[in-house]
């Protein structure tokens, strides 16, 4: 087999070592991971295969899952997970094995949202502290699907990374002829203080612990590197009330019904499919986030200067604005004024890591 080179910013998931080895001896796994070429860590011994150009550097329990709904493919009972940690990331497995195709096809070509990724990277580019002289950039997507936001905006990054825990979301980015990487958002396989920019767009509120991995971004992230945040449902979004809480309950017979006419319900196609989505969407079925917590998670993971904003809007100057017809109308039967963006738009932040305060020389010491 011809030399694999092994992208220089992996490192273990589990035990954080920069050690990892190619091998071409893996101990044999259920399919699909019943390859037996990947990577071996030297210093905890844990295998990460590599199948069809993923590169899977699973944590334990993400190795855990992966296995079991691969064993229940093959016709064993379904999987069990253990905790609601488990079941939440299990259901986005499942869903995004099933789904992974229509999703991008409906959404790769979506103009406004391709633009509002690009203008996000764009200001996330400008509030990186400069790096290193020859220092090599990376940019990685938490969340990736099937690569909607790897095509612009990596102008001038030798390393565009895709991670997901769908590993057939990741076959869509290897044929892109990205870096797909098989791996949870709460334990990021990349070296420490390496990464310029982490971005993670409509996949916060996927992640049952999103604080950890606002803490995993942080610490694989440079001294002046961004982690970038958005498309993410408010606690505000999310609050229906009166007729607006029984028109947003009644909307799932709807859309299953829709969903027998139009793929773009895709997501709606049968009670299991939106039980599971549900589940999957963790954050936003429990009613979304608050401004302050996010805040809270980027300050105590020592990302500083944050911005938090909704969609695009930076510099706070539009207050008000049209939501979408049925946001409009769940606003106003709630007795919330449709017209105020806070009520309905999605969150985005972005923080930079902390620059440490080198120590001051003998010589300035005395000055
Ligand atoms: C709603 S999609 C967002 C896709 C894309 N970023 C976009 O903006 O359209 C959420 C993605 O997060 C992935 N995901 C969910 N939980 C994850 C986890 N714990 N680690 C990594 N990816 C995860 C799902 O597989 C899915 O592809
Ligand atoms: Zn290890």
């Amino acid at each position: 087999m011809s030399e694999v080179t092994i992208p220089p910013i992996f490192a273990c998931p589990e035990c954080d070592s920069a050690q990892l080895t190619w091998r071409e001896d893996l101990s044999p796994a259920v399919a699909p991971f019943d390859v037996s070429e990947g990577l071996r860590c030297e210093n905890c011994e844990r295998e990460f295969p590599r199948v069809g150009g993923v590169w899977v550097l699973w944590s334990d329990a993400v190795k855990r899952l992966q296995l079991l709904q691969a064993e229940a493919g093959e016709g064993s009972a379904e999987p069990e997970a253990a905790d609601l940690s488990e079941q939440v990331k299990l259901a986005n497995i499942k869903i995004y094995d099933t789904i992974s195709e229509s999703y991008g096809e409906h959404h790769d070509g979506i103009r406004p949202y391709t633009q509002t990724l690009l203008f996000l990277k764009a200001l996330g580019d400008d509030f990186q502290a400069p790096p290193p002289e020859g220092h090599t950039r990376t940019i990685i997507d938490v969340g990736c699907a099937a690569g909607v936001g790897l095509d612009f905006g990596v102008n001038g990054y030798t390393h565009v990374v895709g991670v997901d825990l769908s590993l057939t979301n990741l076959r869509a980015v290897v044929a892109k002829g990205r870096l797909a990487v098989l791996a949870d958002a709460e334990r990021l396989p990349f070296r420490e203080n390496a990464i310029d920019m982490v971005t993670c767009f409509a996949t916060l509120h996927h992640l049952p612990k999103p604080e950890v991995f606002v803490q995993s971004a942080s610490h694989i992230l440079r001294e002046g590197g961004v982690l970038l945040v958005a498309g993410e449902p408010t606690r505000a979004a999310m609050d229906h009330r009166g007729l607006g809480r029984f028109v947003f309950d009644a909307r799932k017979p709807i859309y299953r019904l829709l969903a027998r006419r139009s793929e773009k319900y895709f997501l709606h196609a049968n009670r299991e499919q939106q039980r599971l989505n549900d589940l999957a969407e963790h954050g936003r079925t429990h009613g979304g986030m608050e401004p302050e917590t996010l805040e809270g998670f980027f300050a105590d993971a020592g990302l500083e200067d944050l911005q938090l904003f909704y969609d695009t809007d930076v510099s706070h100057f539009r207050p008000y604005g049209v939501p979408d017809w049925k946001m409009g109308l769940l606003k106003t039967l709630s007795f919330q004024n449709p017209f105020k963006r806070s009520n309905w738009a999605n969150l985005s932040a972005m923080g930079r890591k902390r620059v440490r305060q080198s120590k001051p020389t003998e010589s300035e010491d005395a000055s």
